[in-house]
């Protein structure tokens, strides 16, 4: 299947308008825009309604990409027009409701929307981090299978299940940092819900969409932590990449070289599949409107967990 993906892909690249406009055929999208899922303030108050941590946006431009955010409450249709604009999304972490909260209900519309895309050859990748990768598990099951799990504040080393070597999330990290991921504490846990290896094998759903490559345990309970969908570019981490180079609000998240090419080589990658996707927005101008550059970040401090967060009307 991965195969089917990179021919697909380069179908679209050698059809697209862009490589007839410039002659030679080219393989990449080296001007990559994804959008980041806002989501919904627990105490909204006017101007404050939705919010982006903004360490999610770091990491994705430290790895070459642009950032837009997906504002929550808009249209089916802006999101239509929106998904074919970007080429990428990424569902956060945060800590508001699978089922009834705004985020939710947008990351229904791209999860489907990203289906339907790549069913029909046009790539297009997802990736979840913690609450994303817990809404991903509901959205491909349809139904919630999380458990509770002590895994508020801890750095973990990933144990790597043997379908790893199958896998494309870790094909092009460094072996040393492979070797350093099993062993040492990189990965950061911050949650509270997660799917159990057990609930995992018991859904058939889950079983045969995603490829489990890592898995982790809180003494009691052993859960999966990294996973990939077989035949989509979609990928979620229940830890959080985006912390180590960029958050310092909490002593568990460590910042070591190691962990800070954690984060890096994880954007990369997710990076490199949104290369893949040709999408654009219609006009220069409406890319510009779009972008985060628009917003600024505020530094939250002792307030949050955050150093800094955008926040959207
Ligand atoms: C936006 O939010 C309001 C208030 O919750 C709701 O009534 C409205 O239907 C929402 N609009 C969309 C497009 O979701
Ligand atoms: C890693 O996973 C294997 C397979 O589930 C399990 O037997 C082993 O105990 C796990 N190791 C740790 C350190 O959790």
């Amino acid at each position: 299947m991965i195969h089917f993906f990179y021919l697909a892909c380069l179908f679209t690249v050698t059809d697209s308008a862009f490589s007839k406009r410039f002659g030679a055929p080219i393989k990449n999208n080296d001007r990559p825009i994804i959008g980041v899922l806002a989501q919904d303030v627990f105490n909204a108050t006017p101007q404050r309604n939705a919010y982006i941590a903004a360490s999610y946006v770091k990491f994705l431009e430290s790895a070459g990409a642009r950032v837009i955010p997906v504002m929550i409450n808009k249209t089916e249709d802006e999101y239509k027009r929106l998904f074919k604009s970007i080429n990428g999304v990424l569902f956060p972490g945060g800590g508001v409701s699978l089922k009834s909260s705004k985020y939710s209900k947008t990351a229904t519309i791209f999860y489907r929307l990203a289906l339907e895309a790549n069913s029909k050859g046009d790539y297009f990748p997802v990736w979840g981090t913690c609450l994303g990768f817990e809404m991903l598990t509901l959205l491909t099951s349809g139904e919630s299978l999380l458990s509770h799990t002590n895994t508020k504040g801890v750095a973990l080393p990933l144990n790597f299940t043997d379908d790893v070597r199958d896998g494309r999330l870790f094909k092009e990290f460094p072996e040393e940092l492979l070797k350093s991921l099993a062993t040492e504490r990189l990965t950061v846990n911050s949650h509270q819900w997660s799917i159990t290896t057990e609930n995992f094998a018991k859904s058939e759903k889950l079983k045969s969409f995603y490829r489990v490559l890592s898995t982790n345990s809180d003494g009691q309970n052993e859960f999966v932590s990294t996973m990939e969908a077989y035949n989509f570019p979609i990928y979620a981490t229940q830890w959080h990449p985006e912390k180590n180079a960029f958050v310092w609000r909490r002593p568990y998240i460590p910042h070591s070289g190691r962990a800070i090419e954690t984060g890096f080589y994880t954007a990369h990658f997710f990076i490199s599949e949104a290369r893949k996707s040709f999408h654009s927005f219609r006009s220069v101008k409406e890319e510009r409107k779009a972008l985060i550059y628009n917003y600024k970040p505020e530094y939250t401090g002792k307030l949050s967990a955050f150093e800094q967060i955008y926040y959207f009307d």
